[in-house]
């Protein structure tokens, strides 16, 4: 799903989500691995403030495990609990749960002392597009849940799912937006494709993958496409590409378009490696 966001989006999501998160405890948010400063939102620091919160770095498969784990690092200084994860997997759902409550452990031991034993806690899932908040929740979810429809008083309209005896998600994702006035988010969600990439063209998208790569991850583009050298100028290794892969014109000329499109492709769904295009603030190099 590729999203443009408009104000009229944001005030809206921003609302609902505003909304929705009085009726719960926890709130689950979702990171790209791969992107996880322009997959954040810093404004869920302010509508999730008295909340339990924790943060799932999704989409770990494509991401570089060694990034994944600074940033977790990163995270947890900053109070954060964290769980790298492939949201398509239910393997890794059971983990979840644990940090759930280690998150809700206050409110759990609150609501013990005033007597209040076995009450379920109330998650929901945020993030911005794309992140892979649908697929999460029908992972967790799975099919063992049980769908309750509206409590009186408390949930009227929403639908919970009951997955198990500990934990309720709110089954609607609260949707975050983008904070594009860094110009790198708007470069890193079109890289990844979780937006339209027409906020730059195609080849200064793939020609800043490509210096990205040659920097970060030397030897990425020689093993998959055979260029010749990387220190060339990203156009020309652009160039190479399509010669390789043979996308070429008419009179010869190479087809950048087409190998951008190629390169772009081939980095999203994994072919060249686990890449992770952000370290976190003080990261070694
Ligand atoms: P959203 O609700 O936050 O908007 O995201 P959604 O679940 O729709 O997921 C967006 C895309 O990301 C989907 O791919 C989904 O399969 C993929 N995805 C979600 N989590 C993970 C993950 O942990 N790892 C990987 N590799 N991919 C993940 P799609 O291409 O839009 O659809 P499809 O190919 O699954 O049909």
């Amino acid at each position: 799903m590729q999203l443009q966001w408009y104000p009229g989006h944001m005030t809206k999501a921003k609302r609902q989500m505003q909304e929705d998160i009085k009726l719960i405890d926890v709130v689950i948010e979702l990171l790209d691995a791969r992107v996880p400063a322009a997959s954040r939102n810093p404004d869920i620091d302010e509508l999730g403030k008295n909340k339990a919160r924790l943060v799932l770095m999704n989409k770990a498969d494509l991401a570089d495990e060694r990034r994944t784990r600074e940033w977790m690092e990163y995270l947890k200084k900053k109070g954060c609990l964290t769980v790298p994860l492939d949201a398509r997997n239910r393997g890794g759902m059971k983990q979840v749960t644990a940090v759930i409550m280690e998150a809700c452990r206050e409110k759990i031991e609150r609501d013990r002392k005033r007597g209040i034993k076995n009450r379920p806690v109330r998650a929901m899932v945020a993030g911005i597009p794309n992140v892979g908040k649908s697929t999460f929740i029908n992972s967790y979810a799975g099919k063992a849940c049980t769908r309750t429809g509206n409590k009186p008083g408390v949930t009227k309209g929403k639908q919970w799912i009951r997955l198990n005896k500990n934990v309720e998600l709110l089954d609607t994702p609260g949707i975050l937006w983008p904070k594009f006035e860094d110009p790198d988010v708007g470069l890193h969600l079109a890289m990844i494709g979780s937006i339209r990439e027409e906020i730059l063209n195609l080849d200064e998208l793939s020609t800043a993958l490509i210096r990205f790569l040659c920097d970060q991850y030397p030897g990425v583009l020689t093993e998959r496409y055979a260029v010749s050298a990387e220190d060339g100028e990203p156009a020309a290794l652009l160039g190479q590409i399509a010669q390789r892969r043979g996308c070429i014109l008419k009179g010869n000329e190479p087809d950048y378009g087409k190998a951008s499109s190629l390169l772009l492709d081939d980095f999203r769904s994994g072919r060249l490696g686990r890449i992770t295009l952000e370290q976190p603030a003080g990261g070694d190099d």
